[in-house]
Formats: structure tokens, C-alpha cells, sequence
């Protein structure tokens, strides 16, 4: 659908099919709405912002300027999660850690596909963590994500107690580099800053999270992330400086570019107890 027609098929609350079917003309308070929508639009507003809605995966989710607009690049990174825990040895239920959750997209695209699961999603942000906790609920898996307004670089520290034994944890961290922001396009500039900024090097997220969460996976777990240009080589670089990763592996989005990473604890990381936390949630 081109963006005229998805501001009327939102307007009009009807299907596409139906802006062709049904070809009326918009009452006053519809085209009231619509002229505003188009405003905003044509004022280099995103146009999921202006609808206050995207598509994940096949999920409706709410979106707003809290958060950052879910990409098809993220769906190839959930999608590469699904493949590899098809065929892993999981918990049950599987324990997944979500850093920098957004708009809930990927823990809930996760919720939704493995079962049984318990997901953990954290962000920084408290209205991306409700706008996440929304979507959850019109997506039917609130009882199988927990959602913690929690920095991560003080969590990761802290080594809280439920924070053991996940088979998984993925982020799509912040990854621009600072003095690249004010150079990103006009939408995305209407992104929060929070949700892009990836430090001096863009690479400060990896940094922290590779440096902590061997100790919060199981033996053999593996941690997920999507990477942004030209940073596959650091990422690597930095998986490899750690003992307890091994099973580097990279994979291409649309354009061949590699946008997706991911590796594997060893056997010996940490002695770890099967605490279960869950049930004192
Ligand atoms: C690139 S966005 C990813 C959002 C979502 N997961 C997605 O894939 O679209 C990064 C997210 O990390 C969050 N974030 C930034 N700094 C953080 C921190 N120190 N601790 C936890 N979350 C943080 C931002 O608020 C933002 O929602």
C-alpha cells in the first residue's frame, strides 16, 4: 500500500480493498483526520508514527516517538533466533532476555512463536516499556514477558537474582555513533535518541553486553544481536576477546550486508545453579 492509502484506509478504518469497492466520498470529520495525517506526513513525520502503528512479523504493533520504529532488518534477526532454537536443547520454558526491548517488537515476536516461554524485556525508557506492555497485551502473550524499566549497564552489574540460566538473549542495542546522528535522514532523526545512539564508536552496547552476559546464559547459550554497518568485524573482535563465546557466526540482511550476529557460550562458562526463578515473579 502507498502512504495515501494507508492514511485513508486508517481514516476510513476499512480494509484496502474496500477504498476501491466502496469509493465514497470522506465525511467532514474523516477528512478533518485525514488532512492533519497528511500534514504530519508531508512535514517528514514517519508515517507509522502518523498512524500510530506498524507491522512486525505479521504483529499490528503501537508505535509513537518513544520508540524506535521496528525494522525489517530485526525481523531477519528474529527470525535467525527461531532457527537456531528449533533445533537446541531448550529449558522449558525457554528463558529469553530482551536488552533494549523498544516497542516490545522482538520479545514479543518470540513470545508468540516459542512455547513455552518466559521472556525478559528491558529498557531504559518507562514509555517505551509501556507502549511494549501495550502491545503485548493486543498481541495475547502478557503472561509470557516480563517487562523491567531497568538500565541495562547498571543490571548487567548488578547480577540480580533472576538473572541466571536464559538459553537466549538477544539486543538490538543502540549502534549509530554520536556524531553520525545529526547527518541520519529527516524521519529518522524524529527517532529517540536514546534508541539510536551507540556512543563515540557505535559499538558501546556490544561492549558492555558481551563483557557480562556469558555469566547469565547457560552452558551453550546464545546471545543474539543486530549490528550496523561496518560493525562486524569490532563485534567480532570484541566475541572473540571473551573466553566463554564461541560459534561466531554472521548473516546478511536483503542487501548482503551482515546484520545479524551470533554466538554460543561454551561448556565450561560459569558453574551456574537452575534456580527458577520465575515462579516468585
Ligand atoms: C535500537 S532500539 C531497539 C528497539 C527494539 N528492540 C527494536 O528492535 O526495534 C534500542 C533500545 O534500547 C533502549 N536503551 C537505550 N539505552 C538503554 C540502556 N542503558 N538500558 C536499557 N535500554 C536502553 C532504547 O530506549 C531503545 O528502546
Amino acid at each position: 500500500m502507498n502512504a495515501d492509502e494507508l492514511l485513508l484506509t486508517a481514516v476510513r478504518k476499512c480494509r484496502r480493498v474496500d477504498l476501491y469497492a466502496d469509493p465514497r466520498p470522506l465525511t467532514p470529520d474523516e477528512q478533518k483526520e485525514y488532512d492533519s495525517m497528511r500534514a504530519r506526513y508531508q512535514n517528514g513525520e514517519p508515517l507509522q508514527y502518523v498512524l500510530g502503528e506498524c507491522d512486525f512479523l505479521g504483529s499490528a504493533l503501537a508505535v509513537n516517538p518513544c520508540v524506535l520504529i521496528p525494522r525489517p532488518e530485526t525481523e531477519i534477526l528474529v527470525d535467525t533466533i527461531l532457527q537456531k532454537l528449533k533445533s537446541s536443547k531448550l529449558s522449558k520454558p525457554c528463558r529469553v532476555l530482551d536488552l533494549g526491548t523498544g516497542s516490545g517488537n522482538i520479545a514479543i515476536a518470540l513470545a508468540k512463536a516459542i512455547d513455552p516461554c518466559h521472556v525478559t524485556a528491558l529498557d531504559i525508557s518507562e514509555e517505551a516499556i509501556s507502549v511494549a506492555r501495550c502491545n503485548a497485551a493486543a498481541n495475547g502473550v502478557t503472561e509470557k514477558i516480563r517487562f523491567l524499566r531497568e538500565d541495562m549497564r547498571e543490571s548487567l552489574v548488578a547480577n540480580r537474582a533472576w538473572m541466571k540460566n536464559f538459553d537466549c538473549i538477544v539486543s538490538n542495542p543502540p549502534y549509530i555513533k554520536t556524531s553520525a546522528l545529526d547527518h541520519l535522514p529527516r524521519d529518522v532523526q524524529q527517532e529517540p535518541r536514546l534508541a539510536l545512539d551507540g556512543g563515540a564508536d557505535g559499538l558501546r552496547f556490544y561492549e558492555t553486553i558481551i563483557r557480562r552476559v556469558h555469566q547469565y546464559l547457560k552452558p551453550e547459550g546464545y546471545l543474539f544481536f543486530e549490528i550496523g554497518d561496518g560493525q562486524a568485524a569490532p563485534v567480532e573482535a570484541l566475541l572473540e576477546k571473551n573466553p566463554f563465546y564461541r560459534n561466531i557466526r554472521f548473516y546478511p540482511d536483503h542487501t548482503q550486508t551482515d546484520r545479524v550476529v551470533c554466538s554460543q557460550t561454551t561448556l565450561s562458562v560459569c558453574e551456574q545453579k537452575d534456580t527458577h526463578t520465575w515462579k516468585s515473579w
